[in-house]
């Protein structure tokens, strides 16, 4: 196929999407590719009701043990119940929960907290590693009721809700929901206008967690993040569901920073801010079967905030749609910042519904410092990128003044807009930009020097 520079044409650009029919047909053999992720979650929910022990104190050893029948994996359940938690109460539950914690992360052989059906209050809480249970999983987690956050910022002293911290070997499975109070607090959120604002906290922070699987769960009203995940590796979120009405403050469904191998696969995600956030130090992000709406679409970034930031490196979103958010695939990164890099990034097959901005670079993001960014973006590709926009500019490549956007590659972009009388168009600066077949909009005009 031909490959225009960006000083090809937007005449032969034209002329290529007259190909219109080749675009049609990729288009129609790709609907139905996206799968309604399983609500269920993701693994057989394990024999619970009438296979706990009745509630009580139970101390941790030999006593406790219980083997489950259809799920070995479980192991030995620590029920919260057995610890004193109490279900429907006001008051917060977190020191039953870290008892039980402690007790199965403790316990010499394969472990797990369990969380029966019905409403737990929790403050903030920690849930700290290392456990002793065997590889792969040293322990696991399996919620079936709901947590409920305390509904009071003055109540937390940290940028969490719930942290798990230093575990190798974590599995949190079940159908429960994370509840995060948002409501009660989302007016305390002074993000707007202020960059220095305290962000509220996050619903489940991991910080140094490896080997994690968090799957089934849904995450409900977040008073910050829903998830926010730091220091961490290969660290897999499968079929989750996350919440928030789309005006709610800073709630991204999850952002990724400092960490290398994580996925993100089969999950909903709406909410009042990014669906899924990457940020510095992200190595080996994989996002797939990821439907996003409302909310701010699936960014990179903001990169270049802060000194000293780790590079991006290895971002692929595959098999997407974005539904009816502010942006489709956004990087962005903040003008003054001091060098780094975010290359290796592939966007692709990715259906948007809607977008305002689905495809969009603004690497002026956030102040008005009138020194470039001078994170360097490279070595990024869209492919296979189809819907419909809702504002004119479908592409928009706004790279840095002080580090241009080197290898960006537009490969079949076809962007409609939603209403039939706008007209679509692309603008790049400082970007070079390879294109590869059908494109709609037609690619930018060069920009001026
Ligand atoms: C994305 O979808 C395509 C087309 O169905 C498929 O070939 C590919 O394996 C999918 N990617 C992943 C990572 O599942």
């Amino acid at each position: 196929m031909a490959i225009l520079s960006r000083t090809g044409t937007r005449s032969i650009a034209f002329v290529l999407c007259l190909a219109w029919f080749f675009c049609q047909f990729k288009v129609g053999l790709a609907k139905g590719l996206h799968k309604v992720p399983d609500p269920s979650g993701a693994h057989p929910a394990a024999p619970l009701g009438g296979h706990q022990k009745p509630p009580g104190p139970l101390p941790a050893g030999p006593g406790a043990q219980h083997k489950t029948h259809g799920a070995a994996r479980l192991g030995t359940i620590f029920n919260v119940l057995q610890f004193g938690a109490r279900s429907g109460a006001r008051q917060s539950q977190s020191q039953p929960f870290v008892r039980t914690w402690r007790a199965a992360c403790d316990f010499n052989g394969p472990a797990s907290v369990v969380v029966p059906p019905g409403v737990f209050t929790l403050a903030e809480t920690v849930f700290q590693g290392p456990c002793k249970g065997p590889p792969p999983t040293s322990i696991t987690v399996q919620i079936q009721g709901t947590l409920k956050a305390v509904g009071d910022p003055s109540e937390y002293s940290d940028k969490y809700w719930i942290s798990v911290e230093h575990v190798n070997g974590l599995l949190i499975t079940g159908s429960g929901t994370i509840d995060g109070s948002g409501p009660s607090v989302w007016k305390y959120d002074d993000c707007k206008g202020n960059t220095n604002c305290a962000s509220l906290p996050s619903s489940m922070y991991f910080n140094e967690v490896q080997n994690a699987q968090i799957k089934g769960l849904r995450f409900l009203d977040s008073m910050g993040f829903h998830m926010h995940i730091s220091n961490c590796a290969e660290f897999s979120i499968i079929g989750v569901h996350i919440n928030a009405p789309r005006d709610s403050p800073n709630t991204d469904g999850m952002h990724i920073s400092r960490s290398s191998k994580v996925k993100v696969l089969r999950t909903t995600i709406g909410t009042g801010d990014d669906c899924i956030s990457i940020g510095q130090g992200a190595v080996d992000v994989t996002v797939n079967e990821v439907t996003c709406g409302p909310g701010h679409g699936i960014s990179v970034g903001s990169l270049g905030k802060l000194p000293d930031e780790l590079d991006v490196n290895g971002v692929t979103v595959t098999n997407c749609t974005i539904i009816g958010t502010e942006n489709g695939i956004r990087i962005k990164t903040w003008p003054g910042s001091a060098p780094s890099k975010a290359l290796r990034m592939l966007f692709s097959n990715i259906v948007m519904d809607n977008v305002a901005n689905p495809i969009i670079i603004d690497q002026n993001y956030g102040s008005k410092d009138s020194k470039p960014s001078l994170v360097k973006l490279s070595d990024i590709t869209y492919e296979d990128i189809r819907g419909t926009s809702s504002t004119p500019t479908a592409v928009s490549l706004s790279c840095s003044p002080g580090a241009a956007c080197d290898n960006l590659m537009l490969n079949n972009i076809n962007l409609q807009p939603k209403i039939p009388t706008m007209r679509l168009d692309a603008t790049c600066t400082n970007a070079k930009v390879k294109y590869i077949g059908c494109q709609f909009p037609p690619p930018c005009a060069p920009h001026p020097p």
